[in-house]
């Protein structure tokens, strides 16, 4: 007889190590997305004392191959559960490669206040000491709590709760590979038990303008990052302003680059491709005009966002205006 008074948990799998198998335990390869989903919640022990599971297979991917095709299914997917009064909250297992972008993704267009967590493995499901059990069973504990409305997705990993925006994974090894350095953690989980730190006070959710029907409607527009270190030079900014509609520079510092790469970058916002200015460094605030001159070559600045996560941002603003200084206005809101 189901306990009634268990939420009912929706587990949506997409691949990624949390899913991934090895051909021998003590191999370093494996192969990410390799199991369903149904492997991954027998592998964890007490689910069915914290919730009623429906599970699904949404895509069976490592995450470096997640796509917009994937996305637009996840979002339509989840809008759905969550307007479903027989779902409680809802989980994402994912790949840890690009869970920030997909986590940042939806808090800009799910426009809902159910709990929505993704949680990832940095171990394969079959290596000794696998995390992923752990990390999924606080995942549906958290997805299961009334504390986690409202507040955007959820990303949970090794014991951490953090907010979409703030993420990011700074290894590419070892368990404790998720930090958000800007804002800190949202808060912890201890057993079943969430406690959080702060309020998510930035934009998401119901407060956004961008839709995944929008972003459809403009066709996804292309946005492409070029990363910035010593000597970059114009050619690969000149290919790219002919065929991306904007261009985000991962610069050096506070979003800086080279004389000739920021003559090239303002030559394409002379054409018209929208040019972000976002830092290299993992952290801190990129702002107008500080050692570059934004208002006169026409760039945005970037504001906190990664460059992966101001790449998302400007593909979603681009679906709604060419206009720089209203692009400028969601770097400074999102
Ligand atoms: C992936 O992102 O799919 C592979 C890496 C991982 O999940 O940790």
């Amino acid at each position: 007889m189901p306990d009634a008074r268990l939420p009912t948990i929706a587990v949506l799998a997409t691949g990624g190590t949390i899913a991934g198998a090895q051909a021998e335990s003590a191999s370093h390869a494996y192969r990410a997305g390799a199991l369903a989903v149904g492997h991954l919640l027998d592998a964890v022990p007490g689910l069915g004392q914290l919730a009623h599971i429906q599970a699904e297979q949404v895509a069976s991917v490592g995450s470096q191959n997640m796509s917009h095709a994937v996305w637009a299914d996840l979002a339509q997917r989840i809008d759905a559960l969550c307007s479903d009064p027989s779902i409680d909250g809802i989980v994402v297992t994912h790949g840890t490669d690009t869970l920030e972008e997909t986590a940042y993704f939806l808090s800009l267009v799910i426009r809902q206040d159910k709990p929505l967590v993704l949680v990832g493995a940095m171990r394969p499901a079959t290596a000794p000491g696998a995390d992923g059990p752990a990390n999924l069973y606080h995942a549906v504990a958290l997805a299961g709590c009334a504390a986690a409305r409202g507040r955007g997705p959820l990303v949970v990993m090794n014991e951490d709760i953090h907010y979409a925006r703030e993420v990011q994974k700074i290894a590419c090894a070892g368990i404790n590979a998720f930090a958000s350095p800007n804002r800190g953690r949202a808060g912890v989980m201890r057993s079943a038990q969430a406690c959080f730190f702060s309020r998510n006070d930035t934009v998401h959710g119901r407060a956004s303008v961008f839709t995944l029907q929008a972003l459809q409607a403009a066709g996804w527009p292309r946005v492409e990052v070029v990363h910035a270190g010593v000597g970059l030079g114009a050619d690969l900014i000149d290919f790219l302003s002919s065929r991306a509609r904007g261009i985000v520079l991962a610069g050096v510092g506070d979003g800086n680059a080279t004389n000739a790469a920021l003559q090239a970058l303002q030559r394409a916002a002379a054409d018209g491709v929208a040019v972000v200015r976002a830092s290299r460094t993992g952290s801190g605030r990129v702002g107008r005009n500080i050692e570059v001159d934004d208002d006169a070559a026409g760039f945005i600045a970037g504001g906190e966002l990664s460059p992966q996560k101001a790449r998302i941002l400007l593909m979603l603003g681009l679906a709604l205006t060419q206009d720089p200084a209203e692009l400028q206005g969601f770097f400074d809101r999102y």
